[in-house]
């Protein structure tokens, strides 16, 4: 039995006492803990590939936040490496792929990942798993098929993800052949990490927003429904789809327990769209965290009031940024395990 469990409780919509809360990339450079662990591995992913290191940076925020969720210490863009496209984490640039995806004879040659390649993420999870003791769930994750084939075709960030784009225009067939070998790799590493013992899943759709409602729903969800409907009976499973705020209904009919909200949305809308069968999570603005505690304090309130205390677990509205002070971090999580509706 897991000692914590509220945010377990919150996602199958049981009754909590307080609303639970983690912050997306809490394992992370706000903490001068993660960065002295890091700095024992040569790079990013060497780092990543380490179960003792990714073990150990996960456990971090448990311990030095007081958060009442552990996720997996790894990446989105395993994925692709496991498919047969490595790629390299530039220092304060992000992510590079030597090679991209641009013709049918480059997915023909991509393989369907199993747990077999992402072994290393499967260990790191049992290992944490030992070492949490029970302490609170573990989360475990993977990219939504539409944000990995942006990084497949585009080869790095962007800003418009414009060569990805151009292939959904240019290249549908080659787009949803893509996106369908994405998935069922992604299918089959959700539930290897589900038997390692992750205690539930989120889908990370980072891209989401770029696309246009149509395109979304045809190169977006299509794929993350299937992703729920196998991995979904499992294990509770939430969607982030970022910046889509327009598709909350549409993502409460894919079956997952939990939707992901950025900040553009208002909680009460987002209830209302949503139903009440499922749970919210979200949706501070990662920058909020720059102010002072006053302000903290009074944002998070009346975020925490339009939300209400049942099926919702606060969050960020994306990850923390590196710059933001880890006191004001803790100030804003314990804040909301103290608040008294
Ligand atoms: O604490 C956690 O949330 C768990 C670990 C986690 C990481 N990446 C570690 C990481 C998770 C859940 C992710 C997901 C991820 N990775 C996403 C989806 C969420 C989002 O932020 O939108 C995306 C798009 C990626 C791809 C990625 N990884 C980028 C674009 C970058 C570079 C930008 C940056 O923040 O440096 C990364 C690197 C990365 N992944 C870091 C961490 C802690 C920073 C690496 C470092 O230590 O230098």
């Amino acid at each position: 039995m897991i000692q914590n469990d509220l945010v377990l409780k919150a996602a199958r919509g049981e009754e909590v006492e307080r609303a639970p809360v983690w912050l997306m990339r809490q394992a992370g450079r706000i903490l001068p803990e993660y960065r002295a662990t890091r700095s024992k591995a040569k790079n990013f992913i060497e780092f990543v590939k380490n179960p003792e290191l990714a073990c150990e940076v996960t456990i971090q925020p448990v311990d030095i936040l007081g958060v009442d969720a552990a996720i997996i210490f790894s990446d989105i863009l395993v994925i692709p490496e496991a498919m047969g496209l490595p790629y390299q984490m530039i220092e304060a640039k992000g992510p590079w792929f030597e090679k991209t995806i641009k013709t049918k004879v480059d997915i023909d040659a991509l393989r369907i990942a199993d747990a077999g390649g992402l072994d290393y993420v499967i260990q790191a999870l049992r290992l944490t798993k030992k070492h949490l003791n029970n302490r609170v769930p573990l989360i475990g994750f993977c990219g939504a098929p539409w944000t990995i084939l942006a990084y497949m075709v585009e080869g790095s960030g962007s800003k418009t993800f414009s060569k990805a784009k151009q292939f959904l225009y240019t290249q549908p067939e080659l787009a949803h052949q893509l996106l369908d070998k994405i998935t069922r790799s992604s299918i089959n590493y959700l539930k290897a990490q589900i038997e390692a013992g992750a205690d539930m899943v989120q889908i990370f759709d980072s891209w989401a927003g770029i696309l246009s409602e149509k395109q979304y729903y045809e190169f977006g969800l299509k794929y993350i429904t299937e992703i729920v409907k196998a991995v979904g009976p499992l294990a509770p499973i939430t969607v982030f789809a970022k910046d889509a705020h327009y598709a909350i209904t549409k993502i409460s009919d894919t079956g997952c327990n939990t939707i992901g909200l950025d900040w553009t949305i208002d909680p009460a809308l987002a209830r209302t769209q949503a139903g009440k069968n499922l749970t919210l999570q979200g949706n501070t603005d990662p920058c909020l965290l720059y102010a002072d505690e006053k302000t903290i304090a009074k944002e998070t309130e009346l975020m925490l009031k339009a939300f209400g205390k049942q099926r919702y677990i606060c969050n960020l509205g994306h990850g923390l940024y590196p710059d933001i002070d880890k006191e004001k971090v803790k100030f804003f999580v314990n804040f909301v395990k103290e608040f008294k509706y």
